[in-house]
């Protein structure tokens, strides 16, 4: 079965830039009723000017759960109803072993965890009431292998898919189909800031085209592009003692 996201009315989180700016557009040109959400209001103006219906914007920083139940409450008066919600907002961070910052930990917990299940909770009361639900999650690949100087951003990334993939379980019964998304390099704002090589670096819109696909298609894990993809989960199969020898020549000594 097809998901029509003309019939439906959309929530989507991380909307004022990258990944999430360009997946608001390619929304707005099917026809869905859109919430967008992030804590510029400025910039999510600019990005709703290019969309080709006019979405409701609802500023909103993903941290504070009090503000995000009661930003779903605007959505339930205003709507009445939610079908589909994308929790994407996230941010980065990476770890200098030699100056351990916990506080690197709790930003990206509570950025790229916490306010999934703020989302969640808030959102799945409404959602249990649509005619099509679907909750769709943003993860990463970064979750696949442990990569060095991400032990922050992959644990949250991680648990964001340990989340989804028991969520898919236990709604099953609900009818509410999760998925959850794993894109690889993409060009946006919080990759822009790497400075390591980005095999098979794609752009927002690409990455955006495969989302729409996979919500459509009810996919439950949307994975992309499918040859960092392959090369990521071939090398999670290997040896736990090969992957450490492959992927310590990628840290930098200082
Ligand atoms: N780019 C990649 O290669 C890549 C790969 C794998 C996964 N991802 C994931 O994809 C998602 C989008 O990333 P992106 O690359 O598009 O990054 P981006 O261009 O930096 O966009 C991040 C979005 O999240 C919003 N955001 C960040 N913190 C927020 C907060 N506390 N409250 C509300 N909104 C917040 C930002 O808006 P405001 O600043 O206006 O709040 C912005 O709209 C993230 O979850 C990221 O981890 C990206």
């Amino acid at each position: 079965m097809k998901h029509d996201l003309s019939q439906c009315v959309v929530w989507l989180t991380g909307a004022s830039s990258g990944i999430g700016a360009a997946l608001a557009k390619k929304l707005s040109a099917t026809g869905c009723t859109l919430i967008l959400s992030s804590r510029r209001l400025d910039a999510l103006e600019a990005m709703a000017a290019e969309c080709q219906q006019r979405p409701t914007l609802m500023p909103l920083d993903v941290t504070d759960k009090a503000t995000t139940a009661q930003v779903v409450q605007a959505i339930a008066s205003q709507f009445g109803r939610l079908d589909i919600a994308i929790f994407n907002a996230g941010d980065c961070l990476y770890l200098d072993i030699d100056h351990f910052d916990v506080g690197i930990f709790e930003k990206m917990i509570q950025t790229n965890f916490l306010s999934t299940v703020y989302g969640v909770a808030a959102t799945l009361p409404l959602l249990k009431k649509a005619q099509q639900p679907h909750l769709v999650l943003m993860s990463s690949s970064a979750a696949y292998l442990p990569l060095p100087r991400a032990e922050a951003y992959g644990a949250s990334k991680a648990a964001v898919q340990y989340f989804g993939n028991t969520l898919r379980v236990h709604l099953a019964p609900s009818g509410i189909p999760v998925s959850v998304i794993f894109p690889g390099f993409v060009k946006t704002p919080l990759t822009d800031k790497n400075n390591f090589p980005m095999p098979f670096l794609i752009t927002p819109e690409q990455a955006a085209q495969a989302i729409i696909k996979g919500i459509q298609h009810y996919t439950p894990e949307i994975r992309f592009p499918w040859r960092l993809i392959l090369l990521l989960k071939t090398l999670s199969k290997l040896p736990i003692r090969w992957q450490v020898a492959l992927l310590k020549k990628t840290v930098k000594s200082s």
